[in-house]
């Protein structure tokens, strides 16, 4: 299949990889030429503008940080008309409303549009195991499912556009809850003297465990948050999206609120293109204690 996939951040580089290595053909575009370099050494066709992108193929992938970013690529006047007759499939995390507001104006540009957000990051795309909620038609499922195919074995129609962008946030603010409420135990069992290989062995064994605190551990342990898989600066957007569908809800939101503001200082220090568990210097800061 002929593929445009727009933006190479982090998880749109390794999407690209996979979908190349699973044999399509693919016209990547990034705002950022840089990015697409090594895409390119890998015989990747490197657009110079969104639209060269779109006209080259029969679907286009959005792998864009916020819906800031998909506005501003696809509906300059130079690339909105490329999508007369195209399907987008949009895989970055936004809120509902805003997937909603997209399609609608994708569809009145003669386009078709679909969700697919991810959960997993870039191990998880290179090795086609990410796992993908789909916000789509059950027409538009069947005929996109092969595509998604080469990216999860784990493709789910979660319902019409919209749905698939709630249980998205409805899985992320998990990861802001549960990294913060780590990075507070651990910063009590350091500060109170006690030896954290014991901490970790009585929480594996109890129903509290998560596996992400393994993964994140060893981050927090050397507090090196270099080479990220997913930034700060993109958690406190899924923060913010959350708290935004929340009051629409009418739900009350807990402590997320708190989160936010552990992800705004941290972001303050310097730490918003690092891993996200950077929030533990913040809770626990290096330089006291
Ligand atoms: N990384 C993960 O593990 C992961 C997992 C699940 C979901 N997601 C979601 O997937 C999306 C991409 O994540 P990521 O980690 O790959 O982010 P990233 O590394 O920050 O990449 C963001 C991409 O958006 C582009 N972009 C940002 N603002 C733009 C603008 N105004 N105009 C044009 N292009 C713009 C960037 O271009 P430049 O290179 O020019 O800045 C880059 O291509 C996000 O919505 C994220 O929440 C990520």
């Amino acid at each position: 299949m002929n593929v445009a996939l727009l933006g190479t951040g982090l998880l749109g580089q390794a999407v690209a990889e996979r979908l190349h290595a699973t044999g399509h053909h693919l016209w990547a575009y990034n705002r950022t030429p840089e990015k697409t370099l090594a895409l390119q050494q890998q015989g990747i066709h490197i657009a110079s503008t969104a639209g060269e992108a779109m006209a080259a193929a029969d679907v286009v992938v959005l792998m864009l940080a916020d819906a800031t970013a998909i506005r501003t690529v696809l509906f300059d006047p130079s690339t909105s008309q490329a999508l007369r007759g195209r399907t987008i499939i949009q895989m970055g995390t936004i809120g509902p409303s805003e997937s909603g507001s997209i399609g609608e104006n994708i569809e009145r540009l003669g386009g078709q549009y679909l969700e697919a957000p991810v959960l997993g990051s870039i191990a998880e795309a290179k090795a086609g195991t990410l796992l993908i909620m789909v916000g789509a038609t059950p027409e538009q499922f069947v005929t996109w499912s092969p595509l998604l195919h080469a990216l999860s074995s784990d493709v789910r129609l979660i319902g019409p556009v919209g749905k698939a962008a709630v249980m998205k946030l409805a899985l992320n603010q998990l990861i802001a809850a549960e990294t913060a409420a780590f990075a507070l135990s651990l910063g009590l069992v350091r500060r109170g003297g006690v030896e954290v290989d014991t901490f970790m062995a009585m929480l594996r064994k109890s129903a509290l465990y998560a596996p992400t605190f393994e993964k994140k551990l060893p981050r927090l342990a050397e507090r090196n948050y270099a080479r990220p898989n997913f930034s700060t600066r993109h958690l406190l957007k899924d923060v913010e999206l959350t708290l935004a569908a929340a009051e629409t809800a009418q739900l009350s939101p807990g402590g997320l609120p708190g989160v936010r503001s552990l992800l705004l200082d941290t972001i303050a220090m310097g730490l918003g293109d690092v891993d996200y568990s950077a929030l533990y210097e913040r809770v626990d800061p290096a330089t006291s204690g």
